[in-house]
């Protein structure tokens, strides 16, 4: 049900861990299913991800695509980092069971928020980013009205 590179990185998930004095910290859960995920940021003068570290106390999906997110972000400027979005990380794993594509929302968002927490330390505005929602669940039902 889960496809090889899903597998691969939530048996040998990247960038798993935390940045000491981030640029940037986003923290996002989802209250249904109890799922939590943190997301930090180096991000340098020329406003470039430099590095991007994740801690998903998670299901494998979340950890899978928490991997994947930070692996694509990693070297993209903060506003290309946006385009990384939960299709585009599934994509990359080359799918997710239906049943598991919230997961993928949670490490859309919570890039998001740390994206936001760096916007508003540097009191830059990211054209198109949104504040950050705690209960990524709220998300979901917006989508399927
Ligand atoms: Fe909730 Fe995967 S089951 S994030």
């Amino acid at each position: 049900m889960y496809t090889e590179q899903v597998m691969d990185h939530f048996m040998h998930p990247r960038n798993v861990g935390e940045i000491e004095g981030a640029s940037g910290v986003g923290t996002v859960g989802n209250a249904k299913c109890g799922d939590i995920m943190r997301i930090y940021l180096d991000i340098d003068e020329n406003q470039i991800v430099r590095d991007a570290k994740f801690k998903t106390f998670g299901c494998g999906a979340a950890i899978a695509t928490s991997s994947m997110a930070t692996e694509m972000i990693i070297g993209k400027t903060v506003q290309e980092a946006l385009t990384v979005t939960n299709k585009a990380v599934m994509e990359a794993l080359g799918g997710l069971p239906p049943v598991k594509v919230h997961c993928s929302l949670l490490a859309e968002q919570a890039v998001h928020a740390a994206l936001w927490d760096y916007a508003q330390k540097n009191g830059i505005v990211i054209e198109g980013l949104e504040p950050p929602v705690d209960d990524v669940d709220e998300l979901e039902h917006e989508e399927e009205e």
